[in-house]
């Protein structure tokens, strides 16, 4: 029996240990675990342990068995979905954070928190150049920065209406209405769905080539319509015409929201920005930190322009929760208690700046053009216009495109996935953690020309 008093172990120095192994190790290993980590990962289920381990045997348990059975999303050659990498300053400063273990819910029990979410807060304003005077909130997750945004959207045209949601609830509200590209990422309807609005009051608009909304398309909008844009495409990465939707919107009374999950980080670029042009008209906005900002997974922010309507959401009062000149984060985001996710957007923006984020932003474009130049000329057909980070593509036809991505996943080396594009079955790169190099990205397209030629075999 393992006597707990005894336990003298550091497992900060094991779990410090392995994460750097792990981190070492990813130039080496394969981007997706094999099948021996993933029998030892299933070897983990045992009856629940009725008595105390080691800490530091418990953490080389998991150094060693949990970190085999991970996708190196932190490497440089992971192209799937849109995920990005993790800075080494940021989980530094998390995992600093984490070993303050503060809750982030109100200035008084984190001022480190509430402080450092007001700055990185202000900050991102400055470098996405949103209106400046906006409330924003840190969450989970663009899923969740977008439901913050649609219950602050809702609560401000209802209560222009003369109708209080949060008192009277939704049963008898005034119908709103939502207007959204037929391309719209799945998560907004999800988020739309957590704030009481069904699918039956989705007006879905058609899209040109590249996936943009064509506004001349766009239904008449009201003052109980909320518009929903794109500022990168999950696909091809393109951007709605803002300015065009936006002046409607305004002119009719209607709320714009704009999914702007990775590509809003577009905005920091100099030669990138136009993408963006006009998307500051809107009245929110959802941005991952997790993505293209290469923070650790579980970290947005949403940006409102509407105070009133975020207060009217989310203001929590109880006689126990100090009320002072402090902003209270609480007051501004679905939960009390919770991370303090601001405090690695703060360590982020000081380390690089915004002119390293742009370098970011700029390199990963870079590699994307890269990419699709080197595929074109392979013989791969791009479906896209690669204005961003993402490239889509194909192999003459569905099956050889399914045998080239069955190689290029199979060598161990690359990992990307599969989409549909336009009803056709299509592969999607997406260039977006920092730790993407140029060699990571020669070594890559080589994969995927042999990928090519071996389409042409037999
Ligand atoms: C365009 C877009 N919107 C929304 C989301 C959802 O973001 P999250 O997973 O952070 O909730 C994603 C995630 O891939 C996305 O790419």
């Amino acid at each position: 029996m393992t006597d707990l008093a005894k336990d003298t172990s550091d497992p900060f120095q094991t779990a410090y240990k392995a994460a750097r192994q792990y981190m070492s190790s990813l130039d080496e290993r394969s981007v997706m675990p094999d099948e021996v980590a993933l029998r030892a990962l299933k070897g983990l289920h045992e009856p629940l342990p009725q008595m105390p381990s080691l800490d530091v045997s418990v953490i080389e348990q998991l150094g060693k068995v949990g970190g085999a059975a991970t996708v190196a999303t932190t490497g440089g050659r992971f192209f799937g979905f849109v995920v990005g990498g993790a800075l080494p300053v940021s989980i530094a400063a998390s995992w600093l954070a984490s070993s303050w273990d503060q809750n982030a819910g109100s200035w008084l029990l984190s001022p480190v928190a509430g402080e450092l979410e007001v700055i990185a807060g202000q900050w991102l304003l400055e470098i996405l150049d949103l209106p400046r005077d906006s409330a924003f909130g840190f969450v989970t997750g663009a899923t969740m920065a977008t439901y913050s945004s649609i219950a602050s959207a809702r609560s401000s045209l209802l209560n222009r209406k003369g109708y209080d949601v949060k008192q009277k609830g939704l049963t008898g509200a005034p119908r709103l209405r939502v207007v959204m590209s037929e391309e719209i990422h799945p998560t907004n309807t999800a988020a739309l769905g957590y704030a009481g609005i069904g699918l039956d009051q989705i007006e879905y608009c058609p899209v040109d080539a590249q996936g943009r909304i064509i506004p001349n398309k766009m239904p008449e909008l009201d003052d109980l319509t909320i518009v929903m844009l794109q500022a990168g495409n999950i696909n091809s990465g393109s951007f709605d015409d803002f300015k065009t939707v936006c002046r409607k919107a305004r002119a009719a009374g209607a709320w714009v929201h704009v999914d702007g999950a990775f590509g809003l980080w577009a905005r920091v670029s100099a030669e990138k920005k136009y993408l963006t042009e006009g998307v500051e008209l809107a009245d929110s906005w959802s941005v991952d930190g997790h993505k293209w900002l290469n923070l650790p997974q579980d970290s947005a922010v949403y940006v409102c322009r509407d105070h009133a309507a975020v207060h009217d959401v989310f203001g929590v009062s109880a006689t126990y929760l100090m009320k002072d000149e402090n902003r209270q984060p609480n007051n501004f985001t679905p939960e009390l208690s919770r991370r303090a996710r601001g405090i690695e957007y703060w360590a982020a923006f000081k380390s690089l700046g915004a002119s390293g984020i742009a370098s970011i932003v700029e390199r990963t474009c870079g590699y994307a053009r890269k990419f699709s130049d080197g595929l074109e000329s392979a013989g791969y057909k791009i479906l896209n216009d690669v204005v961003l980070n993402q490239v889509v593509f194909i192999a003459d036809d569905e099956e050889n495109s399914r045998r080239a991505l069955k190689y290029i996943q199979d060598s161990g080396r690359m990992w990307l996935g599969p989409t549909t594009w336009k009803d056709q079955y299509a592969m999607r790169i997406s260039v977006s953690s920092a730790a993407t190099t140029k060699a990571d990205v020669e070594e890559s397209l080589a994969i995927m020309l042999d990928a090519y030629n071996i389409t042409k075999l037999n």
